[in-house]
């Protein structure tokens, strides 16, 4: 980036955190990063065209890009998944029966850095399930925090008073160089302000177990009579209620969970704030999720002091329609063109198309 940046050339945010977390949830949960953010850093699309503009794809790339279009559903994607993940259960299984044998190296056995699949291991053999469920985690893992962290850039650039406080912030605790530790991030309180803000006006995440992937949640309620129905609820335009967060609730304002309102609404009905939903089938990655996003954002502050958008180098099809500009609340501020799969986001040619419902 500060390559990019000193040439005088933008960088595509959004490209560049689904590398970020690609490569975070593999390390996680495979123990071997997959390196995405090792290939080149795509060009803008008004950069004139060179040898360098034009390289093709690495193994990584294409990997994300299949995991991306697999939640099309397509074959082809599906065997370039399968490719890379079916090697890794395999090793996985491996080791398995290395320990078992009692052969494994002493590196193998070192608990701490246990992997997410080398528990699962202990539980089945099925390679199938193995794989469905590892790739089930990626994409739980990668797109919902790739989505997170590329709003909260859009809305640092949107809101330059947010980002000097949160920068302040991060310069107190931190300071301009050091790594953040686990007790940086529980004490930033402005920090995490910022995030349950971002999280609260531009969070969509489908419920995993409805289907299909849709804009909103489906519990089974079973009643005192004992009668099992279904009850859709969008998360999306509760965040965005009048009735749960007061007048200004459309409003990106982290204040909001930290000043009154925070009693007044959020702590009378903790219910009313589900980006992770709620109760016993709540993210599991809930704490991973906080301290990645905190992670990646106060580095990147550390590191710069300002931060906008370049509209003439987005490419065209990311802008909003025109006709937006017309529509009430947000619609009409946006600057790019927002849509959801399974997770909000910016839309590009090689993204799916999805409409997001009325704001
Ligand atoms: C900002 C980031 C994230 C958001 C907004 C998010 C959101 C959610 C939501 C709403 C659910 C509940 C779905 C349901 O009702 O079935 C969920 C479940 C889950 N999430 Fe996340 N998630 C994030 C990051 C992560 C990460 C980083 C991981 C793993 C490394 C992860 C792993 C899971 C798993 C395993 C479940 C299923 C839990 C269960 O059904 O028992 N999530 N997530």
């Amino acid at each position: 980036m500060k390559g990019r940046f000193q040439a005088g050339i933008i960088v595509d945010f959004q490209d560049l955190i689904t590398r970020f977390t690609f490569d975070a949830a593999t390390e996680f949960l495979f123990g071997s990063c997959l390196n995405s953010l090792d290939a080149p850093l795509p060009y803008p699309h008004n950069y004139p065209v060179n040898e360098h503009t034009t390289q093709p794809a690495n193994a990584a790339e294409k990997f994300s890009d299949a995991v991306a279009a697999v939640q099309i559903v397509t074959e082809e994607d599906r065997a370039i998944v399968d490719s890379v993940l079916e090697p890794i259960v395999k090793e996985a299984l491996r080791k398995k029966e290395k320990m078992k044998l009692g052969e494994g190296a002493d590196s193998e056995k070192d608990e701490e850095n246990e992997t997410l699949l080398d528990s699962l291991v202990q539980l089945t053999s099925d390679p199938v399930v193995l794989r469905d469920e590892t790739l089930n985690i990626l994409l739980a893992g990668r797109d919902t925090t790739a989505s997170a962290l590329t709003f909260a850039i859009y809305l640092l650039c949107e809101h330059p008073a947010v980002f000097k406080r949160l920068r302040e912030e991060i310069l107190q605790y931190v300071g301009p160089t050091r790594r953040p530790t686990y007790d940086d991030i529980r004490e930033m309180r402005y920090l995490r302000a910022f995030l349950n803000g971002k999280l609260s006006v531009k969070i969509f995440t489908t419920n995993h177990h409805s289907s299909p992937p849709n804009t909103f949640g489906v519990i089974e309620v079973v009643s005192a009579c004992a009668v099992r129905y279904p009850v859709t609820y969008s998360v999306f335009k509760m965040h965005r209620d009048p009735k749960h967060w007061g007048p200004d609730a459309e409003a990106f304002d982290p204040d909001r969970f930290l000043d009154s309102r925070m009693a007044k609404y959020f702590i009378q009905n903790p219910f009313i704030f589900l980006p992770f939903n709620g109760g016993p089938r709540i993210c599991l990655g809930q704490q991973f999720a906080y301290n990645e996003m905190s992670f990646f954002i106060i580095c990147l502050l550390q590191t710069f002091g300002t931060m906008g958008l370049d509209l003439a180098a987005q490419p065209p099809d990311s802008l909003p329609l025109p006709e937006w500009k017309n529509g009430a609340g947000l619609k009409a501020a946006e600057k790019v063109f927002v849509k959801a799969h399974i997770t909000l986001y910016a839309h590009t040619s090689s993204s799916s198309p999805c409409p997001l419902p009325e704001h």
